[in-house]
Order: structure tokens, then sequence, then C-alpha cells
């Protein structure tokens, strides 16, 4: 990479980064789907005849998150009494309304209710319904300097807790995607086991090395200004991609460690430009086209572009550290050390109870990737660690496909009745 790369990159990084900030189409869309002053229980759940409530709470670094609250089925239910938590952690560039479009029969989120669960949805920091700060405003630089570490610190032990103390007990934990990359780095650290009763996981991630999605070529456009235009994200990671994110001499670490500084602090967080696919990652088995309609109503959703940033620095090193500052110099002032820690999946705590999902047309999620995963469990106790894969899921499927109720949601309903 010379010189002149150098100099190409930082203006494609500041046009990137502008056209990032007034992300003009989206929030026109936004404006027409969600009026303002109504939340998701409204917007969703309520016209399917659930009891919803919206809860609010503050994380120690001062982000106002929400949680929906579902805490039982339409049918009055036998007992009476409260149903065992769970919580449902929605993934990257997408919110909690992830798993409130579909229908009754087809969501997660309502056939958890109507199994007798009291459900909680997350909504995580810089999404729509979490956009609030108690000091920052979301228009601001300060408001999107975290990474999904902050995630693993702060979000999730905060919602954790918030449901511990409200319901007085343990909850199950669900996530897809980038939900399940928080959880388990977090229960790597110890972070949260105690407080959960089992976590489910949907196209786990811990390793990004083999992934072919064109999330990746939208990480990509996140740095090179490439994004808009009319063409679908298709296609593979672009050969310069790699070069781009690990650059070969210390030299041009330090000016690639300017550049990313240059980047992450002109960028007020990271949007998803139209146009958005849902296709973004594997040919999905059973997607109902008007049902993907109603979620590209409310999707994708904002996130900060040190998360992207970190996302990509997972897929060019093959391993999981925290957030790599570059420079050795900040990362020993962060850390203690020149390189990032690693999250080490070794780690989990062996008698957690754990279901693992994944599919095999998963180009995020992709089963070799699972499979490396699988192997630093391999300590696990067999009897709290069950493992699903199928064959003809992709990414997308295990939220909003029709089948996902038939192939995947009992199995999760039967694992959280095991360890209730
Ligand atoms: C697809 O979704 C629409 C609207 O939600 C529904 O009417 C239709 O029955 C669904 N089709 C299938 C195959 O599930
Ligand atoms: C992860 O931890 C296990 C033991 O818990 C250890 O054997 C292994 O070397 C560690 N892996 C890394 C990459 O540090």
């Amino acid at each position: 990479m010379g010189p002149a790369a150098v100099a190409v990159l930082v203006i494609l990084c500041a046009a990137g980064a502008e056209a990032r900030v007034p992300a003009g189409h989206l929030a026109t869309r936004r404006r027409d789907s969600v009026p303002a002053g109504v939340g998701a229980c409204a917007l969703a759940v309520a016209p399917f005849g659930y009891p919803c409530e919206e809860h609010t709470m503050t994380t120690v670094d001062g982000y106002i998150l929400s949680l929906q609250r579902i805490p039982r089925g339409r049918r009055p239910s036998g007992g009476g009494g409260a149903g065992q938590p769970v919580l449902l952690q929605h993934g990257v560039l997408t919110d909690g309304m992830t798993w409130l479009l579909s229908s009754p029969e087809e969501s997660l989120a309502y056939i958890l209710a109507d199994s007798g669960f009291d459900v909680w949805v997350a909504n995580n920091r810089g999404t729509r319904w979490s956009s609030r700060h108690v000091s920052l405003d979301s228009s601001s630089r300060r408001y999107w300097d975290w990474s999904w570490d902050d995630l693993v610190v702060n979000d999730m032990p905060s919602m954790v807790d918030y449901i511990c103390s409200h319901t007085a007990q343990k909850p199950h934990f669900l996530g897809h995607s980038m939900g399940t990359l928080v959880a388990l780095a977090a229960f790597s650290e110890g972070r949260t086991v105690d407080k959960l009763k089992s976590a489910a996981l949907l196209t786990p991630v811990a390793y990004l090395s083999h992934m072919t999605t064109p999330l990746g070529i939208l990480l990509a456009k996140a740095f090179v200004g490439e994004a808009g235009g009319g063409e679908p994200l298709q296609g593979t990671v672009p050969p310069s991609w790699n070069q781009l994110l690990r650059p070969p001499h210390r030299l041009h670490r330090y000016l690639y460690f300017l550049l990313v500084l240059v980047c992450v602090h002109a960028s007020r967080g990271f949007r998803a430009e139209r146009p958005w696919r849902v296709r973004t990652a594997g040919k999905n088995y059973c997607l109902n086209s008007s049902a993907v309609d109603v979620f590209l109503q409310y999707e994708p959703q904002p996130t900060s572009t040190k998360t992207m940033v970190h996302l990509a620095q997972t897929f060019r090193d093959g391993v999981l550290s925290k957030y790599d500052y570059v420079w050795p110099g900040v990362n020993v002032e962060k850390y203690g050390q020149p390189d990032p820690p690693a999250y080490n999946m070794s780690n989990i705590p062996p008698g957690f109870p754990l279901f693992l999902s994944y599919g095999g047309r998963d180009e995020l999620a992709d089963p070799v990737d699972v499979g490396r995963l699988l192997g630093d469990l391999r300590g696990h106790d067999p009897g709290r660690l069950t493992v699903q894969y199928l064959e003809q899921f992709a990414h997308a499927d295990f939220v909003i496909g029709t089948c996902a109720k038939d192939y995947v949601y009992k199995d999760v309903v039967s694992f959280f009745n095991r360890f209730n």
C-alpha cells in the first residue's frame, strides 16, 4: 500500500463517513412507518392481541435501553403464575422488531409467550427505541464511541440484571447472529452465566473467517464509501478488502491507525444504505416475501462504526478478541498489552446449558466457523450441550423463516423447559 493508496483511502473514507451521517433515504422511510411516540408494543404486539409492556433501563455508561415484555400468551393460562422469563437478543443492524413482525404462529416471541414463557425483547444501544443517553445526544460522535465489547460489558449484563430484579427469576437467553457473539464473549469471561438458566444460540457467531456473505461487502463499503447505488449486495469480498484491513508493514500500521481514527471519529454511527437485502447471508429456505417486505419497513437499524470495524477485525484476524486500537501504545493503555486480549471460548463454564442451532447455507455463521466453535466447546458437559444442524437453512431463516417454528422453535421450547 503506497502513499497514493493511503491518500485515496483517506479521501474515500471521509466521503463515506460523510455519506453516512444524514441517512436521508432510510430516515424518510422510518418516519413513514413509525409514527412519533409509538413504541414496539403498540405498533407490533398489541394488534396480535398479546399483552405487552414497555420497559426502559439505563446502563452503567448511561445508555437508555428499551425492552418490550410480553408477560403471557393470548389465551389465559391455567396456572396464572408468572412464566419463566426469556430474553430475546437480536443481531447486528437490526433491533427487537425482528422478533415481533411475523404472525403469532411463526414468530418465536409469540410462540414462547403462548408456551407459558414471560418474553423480554432486547433493543441494543443505537437502535430506534434505544437511542437515548443520559447526557449524550445520538447525533454526537461520543454517543457512537463503542464497539460490541461494550455490549458484552454493559448492555447484556444490564438487561439480564434488570429482568432478574423485576421478575425475581433467572431468565433464559436466546440470541441470533451478533446477539450470540456478544453472549459467547460474555460467557467466556464469566459474565451473566450465574444469572441465566440457559442460552439458546441461533446461528452462533464466534469466528468469521469463512464468512462469504455480502455483508462483508457492506462492511467494505463502510470504509470505501461506495454505499448507495442501485446494485443488490451480492458477490464476494473484493480482493482489496484484506489488504485494507491488514497493512503489511509497521509504518503502514500507523497510517492505517490514523485512517481508522479518521473514519471512526468522522462518523456518527453506521447505517446500512439501501438496497438492503435479507439475502445478505445465504440463500434462505423458507422466507415469505410479504413477511420480508414487512421486515424491511423496520430494518436495518444503525450501529456504531466501531462495531463494524470490530467485526471486520474478527473476520480479518481469525481470532475473537477485543477491539484492536491498532497502535500498540493505545492497546497498552486500554488493555495493558500491545495486542487486544482474546475471548477464549474454552472458558465458558462446562455445566452451563447451551443450545446451538446453525444452518448449512448460512454465509455469515459459516458451518466451518461454527465447527471451530464446537471444537472449543469439546470439554463442555455433553448433557448440557445441544447442537442442531439444518442443512437447508440460511441466516434469516432462523428469525423470520416461516418453517423455523417446525425445525427450530419447537426444540428451543423443549430445551428451555428441560432447564427450567
Ligand atoms: C405469508 O405472509 C402473508 C402475510 O403475513 C400471509 O397472509 C401468508 O399466508 C404467508 N404465506 C405463507 C406461505 O406462510
Ligand atoms: C483457552 O483456554 C484453554 C483452557 O481453558 C487453554 O488450554 C487454551 O490454550 C486457551 N486458548 C487460547 C487461544 O488462549
